[in-house]
C-alpha cells in the first residue's frame, strides 16, 4: 500500500516538495537566526525583561565581539566600596558594557566648575571673635557658590604679591584706600580673570536662573559689573583687568578715588542691570534692610557679622523651601515594610522642612523682597509618594535599596534561597514601582534604568532631587554642601551645633497619604531593623552562600541593580570631587576659611602656569 502511493506521487511531486522544504529551510534560518544569537551587554527588549542573564555570560557566548581592555583607571575614581568610570556614553543602560567590570559604574563627565573668586584681606589686625565671625561667613559664601556649581576659591595678599604689578602699586603714591582695593584687582588678575565677588554676595535663587547659568558658563570677555551691586560682583577677562589697574595707576592724582571703579574711566566696565538671583549684604543694605544686626560701632563687630551669617543661611534655607512649593517627597515605593529603610531620608526631609532660626524673623533676602517667609505653624509639606513625579516645585529624595535588600524587606523574611528569588519575586521591581507614573508600564527595564539615571544625573535633576542608597555608611552628613546652607540640625547628633535648631515639637512630620500605602503595624515595624541588619551585614560578608545569593539577586534585576550602583557611584564621586577640592584648598591661606592667623602667603598662580 505504502509502496502504491509513493509511485502515485511521481517524480515531479517530490521534486516541488523538496523545493518547498529548501525555501522553507531558508526562511527560518534568516528570520530565526538574528533572535538566537544573544545580543550584547547592552541588552536587548527581550533579553532585558524576560531571560535569565548575565552580561559577562553574555560575552563570552558573542563570538563576535572583539576582545577589549577595560577602560583605564580616572584620577580619583573610587570611594567607599564604588568606583566608576566618567565618560560621555554614561546614558547606556548597563556600565559593564563600556566599562568590562560589573562593580564599576558609568558616571557623566563631571562638569567642570567656574571658578569664583573673593578676596579676603588676611593682612588687617582682627581680634580673635571677629576672624572666628568671618570665617562662618567665608564657610557659608563657599558652600553657597559650591552648591550651584561653581568652584569658589578664597583669595588672599599672597596671591596680590605674585603678581609683577605688585610692587609698582606699592610704590606708587595714592589714596591708601585705593591702594587696598587695588590688592584684590592684583589677586584676582594673578588667577587670570573670571569672576571676582565680595565675600557678601551669595546666590540667592534657582539654579536654573539665567544670569547664575550664564555665570556658570565661565565666558566673560567684557569686564563686567552689576547695576548697584558696587563692588559685589565683576567678571571679565585678564587682559582687561591688567588694563584698569594701569588706568588708576595713570590716574593715581584722583584723590577722591576711594575704589578701582571710581578711578578709571566709566565706560571701563559693561553695567550689567539684571541681578535677581544675586543678594548683596553689604552695609548699606544691611542699614537699610537689617537695621536690627547693623553694626553699631566696632565693639559690636564680631556680634553683628554672626548675626548676618544666621541671617544669611536662614535666608538661602528660605530660598530653597519656596522653590519648592508643593514640598519634599521621600519616595516609599513599597510601603509595606520598608519604613525603617527610608527613615534616614525622612529625617534629612524634616531637617530640611523645619525653620532655620533667624536673628530677624520673617525677613526675606534683599533680593526677594516677596518672599514667603518660613514659619514653623505652617512648614513645608513632607509626603511619602510610592511614585516619583516630575515636578519642578517637588523635591524628591530616594532610596535606592540594593536588591537584596529590598527582596529581605519586601518578602519579610530572612531565609530567601535562589529558588525563591527566581520563583518567587518580580524582576526589577523597584525601578518598575518608582517610574510606574512617570514612563507607564510599556517600557523596558533598560528604558527605566535610562530614566533613572537622567533623574539623578542630568543637568537639571541635581538641584531637585537627591538619592540616597541602603548603606549603612552613607548617611548625608555633608547635607550643607548638597544644599548651600547649614541645614538645621538635631542637638542631640551633636552638641555644638552652629545652627540654631528647631525643637522637636516643632519639627515638620511627613503627611501620610492613605493612597501612599498602608503603615505597617508596630509588631511589623519593629521587625524591619533586624531584617535591614541581615541585608548589610550580607552584603559585607565574604561567605559563599552570602555571596551566592546576593549575585543571584542581582542577576535577577539586572536594571535595578544598575540603578543602586549608580546611585551609589554619583553621591561617592561628588564627595569625593569635594574632598579633593578642600584638600587643594585647605594648602592656601584662608582657604579653609579658618587659619586666619597662619598666613603663608603661597601666591598660586592658577591659569597662567596651565596655559604655558
Ligand atoms: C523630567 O522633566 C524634565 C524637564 O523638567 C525632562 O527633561 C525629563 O526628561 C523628565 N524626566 C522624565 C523621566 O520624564
Amino acid at each position: 500500500m505504502a509502496q502504491a502511493v509513493q509511485l502515485r506521487i511521481g517524480h515531479r511531486r517530490i521534486s516541488i516538495l523538496f523545493i518547498g522544504l529548501g525555501v522553507f529551510a531558508l526562511f527560518t534560518l534568516f528570520f530565526a537566526l538574528p533572535s538566537a544569537i544573544p545580543a550584547g551587554p547592552s541588552l536587548s527588549k527581550s533579553l532585558a525583561d524576560h531571560k535569565f542573564s548575565l552580561p559577562k555570560y553574555t560575552d563570552k557566548l558573542n563570538p563576535f565581539r572583539p576582545a577589549s581592555h577595560k577602560p583605564p583607571e580616572q584620577k580619583n575614581s573610587k570611594y567607599g566600596g564604588s568606583s566608576w568610570y566618567s565618560n560621555w556614553n554614561w546614558r547606556s543602560p548597563f556600565s559593564s558594557s563600556t566599562t568590562m567590570d560589573e562593580s564599576r559604574s558609568l558616571l557623566p563627565p563631571l562638569e567642570d566648575r567656574t571658578p569664583i573668586y573673593c578676596y579676603y584681606d588676611t593682612t588687617i589686625e582682627r581680634d580673635a571673635a571677629t576672624k572666628e565671625a568671618d570665617s562662618a561667613l567665608l564657610l557659608t559664601w563657599r558652600r553657597a557658590w559650591w552648591a550651584q556649581g561653581f568652584e569658589p576659591i578664597i583669595l588672599s595678599a599672597g596671591e596680590a604679591m605674585n603678581n609683577p604689578l605688585y610692587h609698582e602699586i606699592q610704590g606708587a603714591e595714592m589714596n591708601p584706600i585705593l591702594k587696598k582695593d587695588i590688592m584684590k584687582w592684583l589677586a584676582w588678575d594673578n588667577m587670570g580673570g573670571g569672576l571676582l565677588a565680595d565675600y557678601k554676595l551669595l546666590p540667592m535663587g534657582s539654579r536654573q536662573d539665567h544670569l547664575l547659568s550664564f555665570l556658570r558658563r565661565g565666558e566673560f570677555p567684557e569686564l563686567t559689573r552689576w547695576e548697584d551691586l558696587g563692588s559685589g560682583l565683576f567678571a571679565g577677562p585678564q587682559p582687561k583687568i591688567a588694563k584698569v589697574m594701569t588706568e588708576a595707576l595713570q590716574n593715581r592724582q584722583k584723590k577722591s578715588a576711594k575704589d578701582l571703579i571710581s578711578a578709571v574711566s566709566s565706560d571701563s566696565f559693561r553695567v550689567d542691570p539684571s541681578h535677581e538671583a544675586l543678594a548683596y549684604y553689604d552695609r548699606k543694605t544691611i542699614e537699610k534692610n537689617y537695621p536690627k544686626i547693623a553694626e553699631g560701632n566696632s565693639a559690636n563687630r564680631a556680634q553683628s557679622l554672626q548675626s548676618l551669617n544666621i541671617l544669611i543661611n536662614y535666608h538661602l534655607h528660605n530660598t530653597w523651601q519656596d522653590l519648592f512649593s508643593k514640598g519634599i517627597a521621600v519616595l516609599k515605593p513599597f510601603p509595606t515594610h520598608t519604613t525603617t529603610l527610608i527613615q534616614p531620608a525622612v529625617e534629612l526631609a524634616k531637617r530640611l522642612a523645619s525653620c532655620h532660626d533667624s536673628p530677624i524673623p520673617a525677613s526675606c533676602p534683599p533680593n526677594l523682597p516677596k518672599c514667603t517667609p518660613c514659619v514653623s505653624s505652617y512648614p513645608m509639606k513632607i509626603s511619602t509618594p510610592a511614585r516619583y513625579r516630575n515636578k519642578t516645585e517637588i523635591f524628591t529624595i530616594g532610596t535606592v535599596p540594593h536588591p537584596y535588600t529590598l527582596k529581605l524587606l519586601d518578602s519579610f523574611r530572612s531565609d530567601i534561597d535562589v529558588a525563591y528569588i527566581r520563583r518567587e519575586t518580580q524582576r526589577d521591581y523597584w525601578l518598575y514601582r518608582v517610574f510606574q507614573e512617570v514612563l507607564g508600564t510599556g517600557i523596558t527595564a533598560s528604558g527605566r534604568v535610562v530614566a533613572f539615571k537622567d533623574t539623578v544625573a542630568a543637568e537639571y535633576a541635581t538641584s531637585r532631587s537627591l538619592w540616597l542608597t541602603d548603606d549603612e555608611d552613607t548617611p548625608l552628613q555633608d547635607a550643607d554642601w548638597w544644599f548651600g546652607f547649614a541645614v538645621p540640625m538635631d542637638v542631640a547628633d551633636d552638641g555644638k551645633s552652629e545652627t540654631p535648631v528647631p525643637g522637636p515639637e516643632r519639627r515638620p512630620k511627613p503627611i501620610h497619604d492613605p493612597a501612599d500605602g498602608p503603615i505597617p503595624p508596630d509588631e511589623e515595624l519593629a521587625r524591619e531593623p533586624g531584617l535591614l541588619a541581615k541585608a548589610r551585614e550580607v552584603g559585607k560578608s565574604k561567605l559563599e552562600s552570602d555571596v551566592r545569593i546576593r549575585e543571584a539577586v542581582e542577576a535577577w534585576n539586572l536594571a535595578d541593580t544598575e540603578a543602586w550602583r549608580f546611585a551609589r557611584a554619583f553621591l561617592a564621586r561628588s564627595r569625593v570631587e569635594r574632598q579633593q577640592w578642600e584638600k587643594e584648598e585647605s594648602k592656601y591661606a584662608g582657604g579653609a576659611g579658618r587659619d586666619t592667623n597662619d598666613e603663608r602667603q603661597s601666591g598660586r598662580t592658577r591659569w597662567k602656569d596651565d596655559e604655558k
